[in-house]
């Protein structure tokens, strides 16, 4: 899989998994891409705790809201925040907003690079903060964000249905949809693109038509000199 668009298309998010050992070659390959993630002034205020123990899975499966399926995933991976980190530089908003996007983007690495690899995910927010906090002596002022199961599928759910292109577009104003960017865009790759595909529907509108014609006219004259 090397395209990066079909590999955004083509991952889904995983709950059910095979019970198959994920190689530690493959977690910190995933964990690797995370760290490559973008982040406010590139603060990297991020910590990734790996979860391997069956007991320890299982627990972290009940402290989200008991969502067992995840405990036979090879790994969880509790991506934590340092909020500190980022308030020292850029104030609340680095310590609400920052911490919570740098995070989100290690996230959304971790997930591509794991389908690249032929595994599976699932990116769980649910989950009683304070008990993962409590499992892993994690302490005040780190915040545990998400956790990710990695594994093998057991089977890859249809996609879910994704709103088209145009409906989550404005243009310069809030609701302003256009109907036609390209054209308001003046974007002539496109335009001349469109053009040349009506062309070569018209042409071969034609020669379909003088190919018709032309068997008509032989079959009547066949008929004539029968
Ligand atoms: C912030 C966030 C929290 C999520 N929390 C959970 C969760 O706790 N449990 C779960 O099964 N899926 C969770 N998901 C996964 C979504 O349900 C999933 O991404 C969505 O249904 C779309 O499916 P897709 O990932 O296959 O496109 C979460 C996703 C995000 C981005």
């Amino acid at each position: 899989m090397g395209d990066i668009i079909e590999l955004i298309k083509s991952r889904r998010t995983i709950k059910h998994f095979l019970p198959k050992f994920v190689s530690w070659e493959n977690i910190s390959k995933i964990i690797d891409a995370a760290r490559h993630a973008p982040s406010c002034g590139n603060l990297q205020n991020w910590k990734f705790l790996v979860v391997l123990d069956s007991n320890l899975k299982q627990a972290v499966a009940e402290a989200a809201h008991e969502q067992y399926e995840i405990a036979i995933a090879g790994a969880l991976i509790i991506v934590l925040g340092e909020p500190e980190k980022a308030e020292r530089y850029y104030s609340l908003r680095g310590e609400r907003l920052y911490t919570v996007q740098n995070c989100a983007a290690a996230m959304e690495n971790m997930l591509l690079e794991a389908h690249s690899l032929g595994l599976g995910t699932c990116w769980i927010g649910a989950f009683d903060e304070e008990a993962i906090r409590m499992m892993f002596k994690i302490p005040e002022n780190i915040r545990p964000q998400a956790i990710v199961a990695v594994g093998y599928p057991k089977e890859i759910p249809p996609k879910p249905p994704k709103y088209p292109l145009e409906a989550v577009i404005y243009f310069h104003k809030w609701r302003n949809k256009v109907r036609d960017p390209a054209k308001y865009m003046n974007d002539i790759a496109v335009i001349l693109a469109r053009r040349t595909e009506k062309i070569k529907e018209a042409v071969q509108k034609g020669t379909q038509f003088i190919v018709d014609k032309a068997k008509e006219t032989i079959k009547e004259r066949e008929e004539r000199e029968n």
